[in-house]
């Protein structure tokens, strides 16, 4: 057996200082070569410890870790003799066939996803809740409320289903707070999970989903996932064209219409009540069931959010999807997931091969706050903040407009602006404008037929002032292009 190098120190798992796992893999290396015939003996403990130039128990701990692969045996008063070679193995491959490179066969690649924007001064792009809003004295307590409360038996795997305490909070919240009426959830990772278990149960390859254009990317992506075929349907000032809908549906086999009535993504109108019973009207006729993402509901400023397409007498097709990460944060991952009995059944069956269930103890802790009143008081004080940021951002917007072709409609609801630039190529605005800090979505980006001239700018993470000067940025960029 060669000898190694002086024996080195590394720093094992556990992070203690260790000097036999070096030799350890020495000597794992040299039986690998073939140097040693099975049977043989190995050198004695005290001269493999003056090869190595480590202590003899150092020796002992390497050698028992070979016995302990099968490596080596231990003969009692004898020493260690080099195994033999286990049963079962195939024959020896040439060395080449061990090269150290190898290259995955991946038979499904997801699509691109649009390069991070990391830290900016100013995030315009994306309509994330202000986490400062958050009552995180109240948060705090909850999560200690229930370890303290159920202690170890708070770890315990959650079901499939979602905590039942959470679930119960969260069916009667959506019954007071946008007048739906469930009987069942379940608790998703975000919407997002929905939205993928529902691609999952209800698509096959080739299927066709209709979308709103522009519209919500990381759904598409989960349709896409599953091999279907995302097919553009135009957004106008009242939300989803259900005439174009109407000639799709008449024109090809479409399996799922996936919308978002309320502050539609990224536009944020909202769909029209007549347009609401023309689509209920429409699906059902063709027996095709409608997603409902109903992801920021309760930030409507103008009068009383419409219901959900889910709350009306016509919605037996309908599924709906909600989540926490507008109301609350999106790292909580709290999604919810409601429809028939029947199809909740099948989908809760699906997580049983990807997540199985939530994060229980953040559910509970949900669970918790929500009956104590909590999270309701928050939603409402964070809709006031961001009620009076979309109106200084709305006259931001304005002054902006005195001097530049930007067009926009205010929104009812929502964390964001949708603007138009009818002048202006707004990926080209969106580069500049990020060159200098300030980093908003155009239109393009979120669009399939890409030919959106619009742009979202978010004023929910943002306070006024700094909108404003986000605005100042842009504007100067947009004069000068
Ligand atoms: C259209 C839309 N749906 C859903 C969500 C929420 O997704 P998730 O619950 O997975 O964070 C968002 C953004 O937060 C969104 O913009």
């Amino acid at each position: 057996m060669r000898s190694t190098p002086r024996s080195r120190v590394v720093v094992s798992r556990s992070g203690r200082r260790t000097r036999w796992a070096p030799v350890a893999e020495a000597l794992r290396r040299a039986l690998a070569s073939g140097s040693r015939a099975a049977g043989e003996l190995l050198p004695s403990t005290r001269e493999l410890a003056s090869t190595f130039g480590v202590h003899r128990q150092t020796i002992m701990v390497a050698l028992d870790a070979l016995c302990a692969e099968g490596l080596l045996r231990a003969e009692p008063r004898r020493g260690y003799r080099v195994a033999a070679p286990e049963p079962g193995l195939p024959p020896p491959r040439p060395a080449k066939s061990r090269a150290a490179g190898y290259t995955f066969r991946i038979v499904r690649e997801p699509g691109p996803i649009p390069a991070a924007i990391g830290a900016v001064k100013y995030p315009l792009h994306s309509a994330t809740p202000d986490p400062s809003l958050l009552p995180l004295r109240e948060l705090r307590a909850s999560y200690a409320h229930v370890l303290a409360r159920h202690g170890s038996s708070a770890l315990d795997a959650a079901t499939g289903a979602g905590n039942p305490l959470l679930v119960r909070e969260l069916l009667d919240y959506l019954r007071r707070a946008r007048a739906v009426l469930f009987e069942r959830m379940l608790v998703t990772v975000g919407s997002q999970e929905g939205i993928a278990l529902a691609a999952r149960a209800l698509l096959g390859p080739g299927d066709v989903v209709a979308v709103e254009d522009p519209g919500y990317l990381p759904a598409w992506q989960a349709f896409r996932a599953v091999g279907a075929e995302v097919v553009p349907v135009p957004v106008d000032a009242r939300g989803l064209r259900v005439d174009a809908l109407e000639r799709l549906l008449r024109r090809r086999r479409v399996r799922l219409v996936y919308v978002t009535p309320n502050h539609q993504y990224p536009t944020t109108v909202t769909l029209s009540a007549p347009r609401r019973r023309a689509l209920l009207e429409l699906t059902l006729g063709h027996g095709v069931p409608i997603l409902e993402d109903d992801y920021d509901h309760e930030y409507h400023y103008r009068g009383e959010p419409q219901a959900p397409l889910a709350a009306s007498a016509t919605a037996p097709h309908v599924l709906y999807v909600a989540s926490l990460s507008k109301l609350v944060a999106p790292g909580v991952r709290i999604g919810m997931l409601c429809g028939s009995g029947e199809l909740l059944d099948v989908l809760e069956r699906h997580r049983q091969s990807t997540v199985r269930a939530g994060d229980g103890v953040t559910q509970a802790a949900l669970a918790d706050w929500i009956a104590d009143g909590g999270f309701e008081r928050h939603v409402r004080r964070a809709r006031r903040a961001y009620a009076e940021r979309r109106d200084a951002a709305l006259a931001a917007l304005s002054r902006a407009a005195t001097k530049l072709p930007l067009e926009l409609t205010p929104p009812d609801g929502g964390l964001a602006i949708w603007v138009r630039w009818p002048e202006h190529d707004t990926v080209e605005l969106a580069r500049r404008a990020l060159a200098r800090g300030v980093a908003v979505l155009p239109g393009p980006l979120a669009s399939i037929e890409a030919n959106s001239p619009g742009m979202r700018l978010a004023f929910g993470r943002v306070g006024p002032a700094r909108f404003a000067e986000a605005v100042s940025i842009l504007a100067s960029e947009a004069k000068r292009m």
